[in-house]
């Protein structure tokens, strides 16, 4: 039986998802949409489809017969992606619009939460600016300004002072700089702790968990610096006792599955909490319906199981049927970026040295694609995630930068204190 696969994305996620796709003897054609270089290496990517059209990702899904489409990232499946491929019969990794709204706006997240009894930061929500500003100089300032909607990561400000809060709501419901994802804000206490993103595949019944994992957000070392997609991962956390570990499965991620099934609302696909190990217990700062990137990355290289049969497992409803198993090992994963990201950098640059890294160490692409003469080079913020593993985390971090050390191209920068002992030790920063 060969299963063809429509794969939606074009981060290092995606091609993650695709190099371990791959593995799987099943696996018939891939096809990624809009896909980057890293994918084109195991099948066609059709760099032109509107992912986020449901139309139009039903007809690619007929014209190159897949049997299984998997959903990448958030914007599809806020859309309803996944719930036009599944009126075709089309079976799908990645959840329904309604059960995606768990990520999709927070306000329905702290609802969810509140009824199922998942510890989550105290919050208000505001459509009104005034009341919203009145909130905040009642905290006097100490609170964290959310945009309701999808706001591609950048939706969160960490506020110290009034004047940071009131500059924070204004920017998300005057200035709209996300839209209408920020017409409305939730204003959070802030919580303090380490933290660490939970993930798992569900069907809507079973869940299998995958280990945990630790993103590194701000873009310099020592966690200074704008947030942004994510400059570096590790797993496991060593810090993360298996008591708080087990809390989280239990009572974070098994009692949403549940509480989104009893809503009518079952979850097919990954669903990621992000936690705070707060000193009041674990508590969710977000949860996501997808993988994480760079996340993904640093899990996948630790499954032995096969991801093909985990993500039809998911998309029928038989997920208990399927092992999914993890090695003990440890990874590492570096995010290398364009010059200036965050904010705006240059495309274009061409990259080098990716053929002199060790051939046990992956090198996930993200912002690359081929140029007419099948010269590598970037096309995004995030270009690449350097992935090392080895049997501690000090062996996968340094295996990772003696790695990353042989990649360059015009204004790269990457972290240096990606999974740093200190860190390691006991998930805070430096
Ligand atoms: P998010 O975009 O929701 O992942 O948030 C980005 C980052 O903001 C998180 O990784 C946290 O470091 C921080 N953050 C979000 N919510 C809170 C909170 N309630 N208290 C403190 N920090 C927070
Ligand atoms: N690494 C953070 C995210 O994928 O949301």
């Amino acid at each position: 039986m060969s299963t063809n696969v429509l794969l939606l994305g074009s981060g290092g996620r995606e091609h993650a998802i695709a190099w371990k796709l791959a593995q799987s003897p099943d696996l018939g054609a891939l096809t990624s949409a809009p896909g980057n270089a890293g994918t084109a290496q195991y099948g066609e990517n059709l760099d032109a489809l509107d992912i986020d059209n449901p139309q139009a990702v039903v007809e690619a899904a007929a014209s190159v017969r897949a049997d299984l489409v998997v959903i990448g990232p958030e914007a599809p499946l806020a859309r309803g992606v996944a719930d036009a491929l599944t009126a075709e019969g089309v079976p799908v990794f990645g959840p329904s619009m309604s059960a995606a709204e768990i990520e999709w706006s927070k306000a329905f997240a702290k609802e969810l939460m509140a009824e199922a009894g998942i510890a989550t930061g105290r919050a208000a929500m505001f459509e009104d600016f005034d009341m919203a500003v009145a909130f905040a100089h009642s905290r006097g300032g100490s609170c964290v300004v959310k945009a309701d909607g999808l706001a591609a990561g950048k939706g969160v400000v960490v506020c110290d002072t009034t004047d940071e809060a009131i500059a924070a709501i204004e920017a998300s419901m005057m200035d709209r700089a996300f839209g209408d994802a920020g017409a409305r804000v939730l204003i959070e206490e802030r919580l303090h702790g380490p933290e660490t993103s939970a993930h798992a595949f569900t069907d809507g019944t079973t869940v299998a968990h995958m280990p945990f994992s630790c993103d590194h957000k701000p873009v310099f070392d020592g966690d200074e610096g704008p947030n942004t997609g994510g400059m570096g991962v590790y797993s496991p956390p060593g810090w993360l006792t298996d008591d708080d570990a087990s809390r989280i499965e239990r009572e974070v991620t098994e009692r949403a599955v549940a509480a989104l099934a009893a809503s009518g609302r079952e979850y097919r696909g990954a669903l990621y909490p992000g936690m705070m190990l707060t000193s009041s217990g674990p508590k969710v700062i977000e949860f996501n319906c997808r993988l994480g990137d760079p996340e993904a990355e640093a899990l996948l290289p630790r499954l032995t199981s096969d991801l093909l049969a985990i993500c039809d497992g998911v998309a029928h409803g038989r997920l208990a049927e399927v092992p999914v198993e993890w090695d003990d090992d440890a990874t590492v994963g570096v995010v290398m970026a364009s010059g200036g990201y965050p904010g705006s950098y240059e495309t274009g640059q061409p990259i080098t040295g990716v053929e002199d890294v060790d051939e046990d160490v992956q090198v996930f692409l993200a912002g690359a694609r081929l140029d007419a003469d099948g010269t590598l080079q970037t096309a995004g913020g995030r270009v690449l995630c350097v992935v090392a593993k080895a049997p501690t985390l000090g062996e996968a971090r340094e295996r990772a930068y003696d790695n990353v050390r042989r990649i360059d191209f015009e204004g790269a920068h990457y972290r240096t204190d990606i999974a740093a002992p200190a860190r390691v030790a006991s998930g805070q920063g430096l």
